[in-house]
């Protein structure tokens, strides 16, 4: 991950259903996505998918995540994935914490355990944060922080520039672009984050963290967000498995 750089990372979730089919998305971003100078693309895809395509790509531009990664490094663990896998097979991201893990029972505890497993084997972590919904009162700002500093704090100094936050309010994930978080609401949260990880961090490597917004990202709402939105790229769910909608929205990050 270089510094400055802005970051686009697809999130494919439990899609598409055959391995035909996620080569050929594959094959339709990988064009686009190794040609751009200021954007790191990073492609998380299914668990069995993953050493295939990461196998199959020659070039040295485009990287891969996993979409969630287990504490231990070995043993009796049936059906995890060891942070030691991800680095053997090169595949430097992972996303931890991801809402729809949360929701399938993952706590705050099993978050850091990931977090420091991930960072000891010297993988990059896509953090996700991000709160069920809004009320008048700001409730959700204190349930922001908590995530953050539950996650991030006692991550030795060294590992700490490897780290990125995705912020993913659950109540935009999932929808069309229209009822996802306009730039206003994105700056605002940009910058609340950034005061946290100040606390956390200090303020150099605050800033040098980058923020990701993730929800209902599409060509149509990519624009503004990005320009306004106040973050250093996206997570993208649903429209990441289009490859011309995919594209277009590294067109637009890569221009902003
Ligand atoms: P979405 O998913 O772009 O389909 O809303 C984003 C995510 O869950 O990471």
């Amino acid at each position: 991950m270089k510094t400055g750089m802005k970051i686009v990372c697809a999130n494919w979730k439990l899609n598409p259903p055959s391995l035909k089919e996620a080569r050929s998305i594959f094959d339709g971003i990988k064009g686009k996505a190794s040609s751009l100078k200021s954007t790191q693309v990073i492609i998380c895809p299914s668990p069995l998918h993953l050493p295939i395509l990461r196998e199959s790509y020659r070039g040295r531009k485009i990287s891969f995540g996993s979409q969630d990664v287990f504490w231990e490094e070995k043993g009796s663990f049936t059906g995890e994935i060891s942070p030691l896998h991800l680095r053997d097979l090169k595949v430097e991201y992972t996303i931890i914490g991801h809402s729809e893990r949360r929701r399938l029972g993952e706590g705050d505890e099993d978050v850091v355990k990931k977090v420091n497993a991930a960072l000891r084997a010297e993988r990059f972590v896509i953090l996700c944060v991000g709160e069920e919904k809004r009320g008048n009162d700001g409730a959700f700002l204190s349930f922001i922080a908590r995530e953050l500093k539950t996650a991030f704090e006692n991550i030795p100094l060294k590992y700490r520039k490897n780290i990125i936050v995705a912020y993913e309010p659950l109540w935009a994930i999932g929808k069309s672009a229209d009822e996802a978080m306009n730039p206003h609401q994105m700056h605002q949260m940009s910058l609340y984050i950034r005061k946290v990880l100040t606390e956390l961090f200090g303020k150099k490597r605050a800033s040098d963290t980058p923020i990701l917004y993730g929800g209902s990202v599409e060509a149509s709402n990519a624009e503004s967000l990005i320009k306004d939105g106040e973050i250093d790229g996206f997570l993208i769910g649903h429209a990441s498995l289009v490859p011309e909608e995919f594209n277009s929205i590294l067109d637009i990050v890569e221009k902003s």
